[in-house]
Formats: C-alpha cells, sequence, structure tokens
C-alpha cells in the first residue's frame, strides 16, 4: 500500500526521498510524488504510474532543498492520475501533506472547507486533511502561547479526523522542519547524523541509519535538522525508546537474483536456521519462547486456540492448526481475520487467540486482535517485522527472525511461520502427552529442516523447464490432504497473484465433488503426493484426473510409487517428518509459479493491483 518518507537534514532530499521511494515500490503502488522546500515555496513532482517516471518529471523541477516528502500512493479516493498522486499542497500554498491510510470523515470535512472557500485539485480524501491544516493554521494567530503554530494546526486538524492515518507535512512558514503523525498506519523515525527521516517502512531509512523509533498510534513528531520531540494528539509529551534494526540494507537488497521473490524462496534455509535459533531447550526435546508472556501452568489451562490472518499467513494457520491437533491434540479453530472481527463469533472461556502476519500492519489482522483483546481473551502474535504494529498491540508473540520480505508474494516468511507453528505444536504437545524421545525425534527432524529444504531448491532447474511447458494455460488446479492442503490453496495463491492464472486449491478428494467439472486438457493439476497411508487415495484421484485428459504434475516424495504414466510431469522432495512436510513442499509450488510468472513476463516482483501489506479494509 502506499509508502511515505521524509526527510529533514543538510543534504539534498530530493535523492534521499527518490532512494527512499524506490525501496518502497515492493509495497505496491501505482503513482508516485515528491515536494521539497525551497526558496519558501513548496515545489511539487508527482506522476502515475512507476517511481521511475518520477524521476524524470523531478529532474526538470531542480529541487535543491534539504527538507521534504515523497509518497507511493495506492489508489483509494479518485483514480489513479497525476492530480490524484501525493503529496497534495492546501489550496493557499502554504502546506504539502503525504498521508497512507482513510479518512472516513472526508466528505462533510469538505464541505465545510468549500463553504469556508477552500478549493480542490483533486478527488483524494488527503487534500482535504491537508486543506483543513491550513483552516486552523490561519485560525491561530501566530505565537499564540509560544507554540509552535505549525506543529499545533496539525495537532488541531487531526482532531477532526475519523480513520486512519500516517501522515507527514510540511508548511512553507517553516522551511527546515517537518510533522509526522500516526494512527493505525505505520511510521517510523530514523535518528541520524544531524538528519531525520520518517518513512512507513524501514527499507526507506536503512540506508541511512539503523537507530529508528517506533511511533505510537496517537503520537507526532515534530523535526528539526537537529532535534525531535513527539507528542501525542492531547499535547502530552512522550519519552522516545530509540531501538536498533538488526538487519542492514544490504539485505533489502536483490543480490545477484533477478528477482527479490527468487532471493527469498533461495534464502529459506537460512531463514529457517533463524527462525530456530536459541529455542530449543537444553535436553533437546521441546521449543522454548522468550517473549509469550504465557506461563507454562497458564498454557495449561488452555483448552483450545483460535488462530486468525489473511493471504499465506492464514494457510500457515491451517498448517498449524493441524501440527497442534495432530500432535498435541488440542482443538485449533482458523478463522479469515477479516471475518472474525465482524462476525461477533462466539468463543469457549479457555481460548487462547494468536495471529500470524508477516507484516504486523495488515489492517484486518490488527483489527481481529483488538476484537480478541476487547473480549478479554489474550491475544498473541506471530509476527516477522520488529516493531510492528501487531508486536506492540500483543499481548505476547514470537518474531519469525527471517529479515526483510521485500517480494509481494510471500514466501520465506510463510515457511517460517509454518516452523513457528511447528515449535509451538511441540511446545504444546511436550506439555501433554508427547514422550522425551519423540520430542528428540521432533526437534532433531525440525534441525534438519534447512538441509531438506536446499534439496528441494536443487530440483529448480527441472521445474523451470516444467514452467516453460505450462505457462501458456489459464488454469490451474491445486491439489493436497491433511498437512498438504493448505499447500494447495498456497500453491493456488502463489500462481494467480504472479502470474495471473485462475488458480484454486481443493482438498483432493473434494475434486470429484465439483471441481472435477472443470477438467479437460486445458486445465492441469498440480497434485502433492506423498507417500504414506494416504497416497493410494491421492493416486485414484489422479486417475480420475487423467481419465478426463487433465494433465497433472506430481510433487511426491522419495519413495513413494506412482504408477508409470499417471503425471505427466514428477517432481520428487525428500522424504520428511510430518512436521517438516509442509516447509518442504511449499518450495516447488514457489518455484513452479515463480518461473511460470517469469515465462510470462510479468512484474514478479510488483503483481498488479497488489500490494505487500494491507493498511486498508
Ligand atoms: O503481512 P501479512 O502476513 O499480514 O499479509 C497477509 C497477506 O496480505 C499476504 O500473505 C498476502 O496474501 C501475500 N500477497 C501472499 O503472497
Amino acid at each position: 500500500m502506499c509508502g511515505i518518507v521524509g526527510y529533514v537534514g543538510k543534504q539534498k532530499a530530493v535523492s534521499i526521498l527518490l532512494e527512499g521511494l524506490k525501496r518502497l515500490e515492493y509495497r505496491g503502488y501505482d503513482s508516485a510524488g515528491v515536494c521539497v522546500l525551497q526558496g519558501g515555496k513548496l515545489d511539487v513532482a508527482k506522476k502515475a504510474g512507476r517511481v521511475a517516471n518520477l524521476v524524470k518529471e523531478a529532474a526538470t523541477h531542480r529541487l535543491n532543498g534539504t527538507t521534504g516528502i515523497g509518497h507511493t500512493r495506492w489508489a483509494t479516493h479518485g483514480g489513479v492520475t497525476d492530480a490524484n498522486a501525493h503529496p497534495h499542497v492546501s489550496s493557499d500554498g502554504k502546506f504539502a501533506l503525504i498521508h497512507n491510510g482513510v479518512i472516513e470523515n472526508y466528505a462533510q470535512m469538505k464541505r465545510f472547507l468549500l463553504e469556508k472557500g477552500y478549493t480542490f485539485q483533486s478527488e483524494t480524501d488527503t487534500e482535504v486533511l491537508c486543506n483543513l491544516i491550513a483552516y486552523h493554521y490561519a485560525k491561530e494567530p501566530a505565537g499564540n502561547h509560544g507554540t509552535n503554530r505549525f506543529l499545533e494546526s496539525v495537532r488541531k486538524a487531526l482532531g477532526h479526523v475519523e480513520g486512519t492515518y500516517g501522515i507527514a507535512v510540511l508548511c512553507v512558514d517553516y522551511p527546515s522542519e517537518l510533522v509526522a503523525a500516526r494512527k493505525a498506519s505505520p511510521l517510523i523515525l530514523g535518528v541520524g547524523d544531524e538528519e531525520y527521516i520518517v518513512a512507513s517502512d524501514a527499507s526507506a531509512l536503512v540506508s541511512r541509519t539503523q537507530n529508528v523509533v517506533y511511533l505510537k498510534d496517537g503520537e507526532i513528531v515534530h523535526l528539526t535538522p537537529k532535534t525531535f520531540s513527539i507528542t501525542t494528539l492531547d499535547q502530552a509529551d512522550v519519552s522516545p525508546v530509540v531501538d536498533r534494526i538488526t538487519w542492514s540494507v544490504t539485505d533489502a537488497d536483490k543480490g545477484d537474483f533477478a528477482h527479490f521473490m527468487e532471493k527469498e524462496i533461495f534464502e529459506q534455509p537460512v531463514a529457517l536456521e533463524n527462525t530456530m535459533r536459541g529455542r530449543f531447550s537444553e535436553d533437546g526435546s521441546t521449543a522454548n519462547f522468550g517473549g509469550l508472556n504465557v506461563t507454562a501452568a497458564e498454557f495449561r489451562q488452555i483448552d483450545r486456540f483460535l488462530f486468525c490472518a489473511c493471504g499465506t499467513a492464514w494457510h500457515a494457520c491451517l498448517v498449524t492448526e493441524h501440527l497442534i491437533e495432530r500432535f498435541a491434540r488440542i482443538p485449533v479453530e482458523v478463522d479469515y481475520a477479516s471475518e472474525f472481527r465482524y462476525r461477533n463469533a462466539p468463543l469457549h472461556s479457555n481460548t487462547l487467540f494468536f495471529v500470524i502476519s508477516q507484516s504486523g500492519e495488515t489492517i484486518d489482522t490488527l483489527a481481529a486482535l483488538r476484537e480478541a483483546k476487547r473480549k478479554g481473551y489474550k491475544a498473541l502474535a506471530i509476527n516477522n517485522v520488529v516493531g510492528s504494529s501487531l508486536a506492540r498491540e500483543a499481548d505476547g508473540g514470537i518474531y519469525q527472525h527471517v529479515g526483510p520480505e521485500i517480494g509481494v508474494a510471500s514466501t520465506k516468511a510463510f515457511t517460517s511461520q509454518i516452523m513457528v507453528g511447528a515449535m509451538v505444536a511441540l511446545y504444546l504437545a511436550r506439555m501433554r502427552d508427547m514422550s522425551f524421545s519423540d520430542g528428540v525425534e521432533y526437534v532433531n527432524a525440525l534441525k534438519g529442516a534447512p538441509a531438506l529444504v536446499r534439496q528441494a531448491l536443487a530440483q529448480a532447474p527441472k521445474i523451470r523447464e516444467i514452467a516453460k511447458r505450462y505457462a501458456k494455460y489459464h488454469d490451474m488446479l491445486f491439489l493436497g490432504r491433511l498437512s498438504l492442503f493448505p499447500l494447495a490453496l498456497e500453491g493456488a495463491l502463489k500462481l494467480k497473484e504472479i502470474s495471473y492464472i485462475h488458480a484454486e486449491g481443493y482438498p483432493a478428494a473434494e475434486m470429484k465433488h465439483g471441481p472435477i467439472a472443470l477438467i479437460s486438457d486445458k486445465c492441469p493439476s498440480v497434485f502433492f503426493a506423498p507417500a504414506g497411508d494416504i497416497f493410494p487415495k491421492i493416486v485414484s484421484s489422479m486417475q480420475e484426473i487423467k481419465a478426463r485428459k487433465g494433465p497433472i504434475i506430481a510433487i511426491v516424495t522419495e519413495g513413494a510409487d506412482l504408477p508409470p504414466g499417471l503425471a505427466d510431469e514428477v517432481i520428487t522432495i525428500p522424504h520428511c517428518h510430518e512436521a517438516v512436510l509442509p516447509m518442504v513442499a511449499a518450495i516447488p509450488v514457489q518455484l513452479l509459479s515463480y518461473y511460470i510468472a517469469v515465462e510470462r513476463g510479468c512484474d514478479v516482483d510488483k503483481p498488479r493491483n497488489l500490494a505487500k501489506s494491507v493498511t486498508v479494509e
């Protein structure tokens, strides 16, 4: 979704802003703009389309100032046009504003401002807020109460806003100052050497500083090149906590890979090691978590779990459900965060609530967490981004520690979420009926996962060739059972989001209850067919598809005895422990989707209409 970057310091702002916007491109956007304060005026360059368009446009503007703001827009109010792109300037020419989020009462405020003579160039809610700040600025006599008139006008205007925002504002009368604020949209302050950067995402500032302050909802930061102060909407002072980002700018680079998605697929063995590091007991029979804030005794009282998430993280919840129920024998319910937040579900009293989110900023997931907490349930988070809104609002949680995930299609975050789920299942199982020796076997299996994922990755050249043969299709089915049913859903999601091929995931045996009507030589099916008790049943489902001329790509484990000629393509992954299988099985479908998208010439890291983290409803 939209990205924000703002700079105050000694350097030319425009190059820092454009560099920041390039690093925010992965979040998904459709237009971009910058505004630099120089010579007592606001100079705006903005363009629909890619940051590359903006770079060309900005080059024609001679932007030399050292204070500025930049934005990538993901359209909500109004179409994708130059005029609707941010920054927006108030009709009196005094303020420039960039904004993430949605201002719900903008129509009412716009009517009020029109009556007062303010004019509008765009269809956006953002321009309304910009003019509202100008209105309060004009109303407030200069120097009132010895306060900063710029800051107080922003504060007053925000007091009237219903909705969500992360904003950064410039004012012509304060040429080297910037005011930024947040409510339910992420905003981080980078504390540099006589310079400050505000950004919606650490990747936009990490090349200049790793020292950051994670701003909280309802906080406003006021910046000059040498000072910063944080207050609340109610004017209370906030003592800032400066944190350090643990990853560096090279982690957010593609390196020699063609796409971030490819890099992140191949990073998975290391990512899984990082997720596990330091989290097994000394006797090697169970898992340990530092930040859960739930005692073992409290865990013993839990009768059931509810997991909520969106998209790929929801698929990780389904795998976790399978593992907890299978190994710890505790009932687990999984819900879409977007449904849970509104459906007022009756919950069992001894329920522990979990959310899973890579970004920790997905608005539906945050809302689900808040709803569970409102009802008095303890709510924990499995999350990758340190300091995210979710991490701060949850009662406790588990960080994934896989570094920045830039590709819009989630890959390493997904397998790491499954790893955390597998460790939680182990922890719970060892508190109940799992024996010491079974615990040791389980732990050793998890420790072996990175090597098995590496083996699966070695199939990449073969999968690339298969992808060339299947890139022409318009529809595809993904079928799996038990813990690999969520992998079928994930395979279908990966394929559709980056290659735009229509794909559906089903439990393999459900196929004959409807989807079989789609089967023909024009609709291939990807089957997960691991060796095991259920293998013969999966083979039967394959036979039904073969009888209707459906092409079959089979993903089998070593030792699975597939009847000759049944599958058109066979991808073999190593035999694994049940808790590891979903992580290893993810690799071929990630690679297949990736190579098919590349073959079709799709923009893999910036798929159309998608955003990396969905911060609006
Ligand atoms: O940041 P989150 O894990 O909360 O994001 C949830 C979904 O938006 C995300 O997984 C989405 O489905 C991805 N594009 C999947 O690749």
